[in-house]
């Protein structure tokens, strides 16, 4: 099967097309063959060296897909071959064909795309997560922040969060505040010398120096979440989505009921040429997807 790799850390040249044998499905895995592929900053971030892992090269990088069961193992008895899944597994997205533990895999809903299904197999889960994280804390009434709501999990926590709290205040990338505010225009768009009022979570998608000064803002039994850094307020939180076919299947649905809308920034076809494009475009709106 066709698969593109990455031969070493670096730029996007690392990225090379290869010819590997189509994966043969554990006994609780299902071989998908792939309809979709989203662009996750994680595989970039692995990519470009940001972030080390210790995998064996060349690497088929590629955290979110959907897919056409193309095989079931011997121990999958609920899924049938043909049937449209979505998931996020750990790389091997970037091939024709992907073998994915059953645990990880949501079925897509008739209404749903292949193109919307990849799109939030990683980003949509982690604001699914981290959403029922939250509501499932004792906090009380008040105003949350998102730091870095203009991304994907930003989008995603804005429509899942937005009945919750009194006020949501937002941060945004340099090109992204008119569009987020045309989108949600309940938000707030706040930036380091804004006064705010007493906010009683923060969500932290960036990482930045900013966090520190939003921080003064949390009243003292606040939380703050961040996907990205581990900050030593004994108030903070770092999160991980730890991927789950029946937290995936929830949000898929609420997809398809309209209840969350997924943004996309672009589509194309699959390919090296594609996938190296789309791996540095920067300030996208929405998710960048390859179909196959
Ligand atoms: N731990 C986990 O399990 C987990 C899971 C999912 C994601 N993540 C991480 O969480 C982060 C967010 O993910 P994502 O998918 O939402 O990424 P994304 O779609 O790339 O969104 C990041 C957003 O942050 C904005 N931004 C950049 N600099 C900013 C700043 N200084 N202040 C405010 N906003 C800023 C960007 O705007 P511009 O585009 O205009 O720069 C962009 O809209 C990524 O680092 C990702 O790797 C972690």
């Amino acid at each position: 099967m066709r698969a593109i790799a990455m031969t070493k850390p670096g730029d996007i040249e690392v990225l090379q097309t290869i010819s590997l044998a189509r994966p043969i499905p554990k006994a609780k895995q299902v071989l998908l063959q792939n309809l979709a592929i989203a662009i996750e900053p994680y595989d970039c971030h692995v990519r470009s060296g940001k972030i080390k892992v210790n995998n064996p090269l060349p690497l088929v990088l590629g955290s979110s897909l959907a897919g056409r069961i193309h095989a079931v193992g011997e121990k999958v008895t609920d899924l049938k071959v043909g049937q449209r899944v979505a998931a996020s597994p750990h790389f091997r997205s970037y091939a024709e064909y992907t073998a994915v533990g059953r645990s990880q895999i949501a079925l897509i809903p008739d209404n749903v795309t292949d193109i919307q299904a990849a799109a939030v197999a990683l980003s949509g889960q982690t604001a699914w997560q981290l959403a029922e994280e939250i509501l499932g804390s004792s906090l009380s009434v008040g105003a949350l922040l998102i730091n870095g709501a203009s991304g994907n999990v930003g989008q995603i926590l804005i429509q899942l969060l937005a009945d919750h709290f009194s006020k949501i205040y937002v941060t945004t990338g340099s090109t992204s505040a008119a569009k987020l505010k045309r989108q949600f225009p309940q938000v707030e768009i706040v930036n380091s010398t804004t006064r705010l009022s007493p906010i009683v979570a923060i969500i932290d998608l960036v990482g930045n120096q900013a966090v520190s000064n939003y921080l003064k803002y949390l009243t003292s039994n606040g939380l703050l979440w961040s996907t990205v850094k581990q900050y030593s307020d004994r108030r903070c939180n770092l999160f991980s989505m730890k991927s789950n076919g029946q937290s995936l299947e929830k949000l898929l649905t609420a997809v398809a009921q309209s209840q969350v809308k997924v943004q996309i920034a672009r589509v194309a076809p699959f390919n090296l040429k594609n996938l190296r494009h789309f791996q540095i475009l920067q300030h996208q709106f929405g998710k960048l997807v390859l179909k196959f």
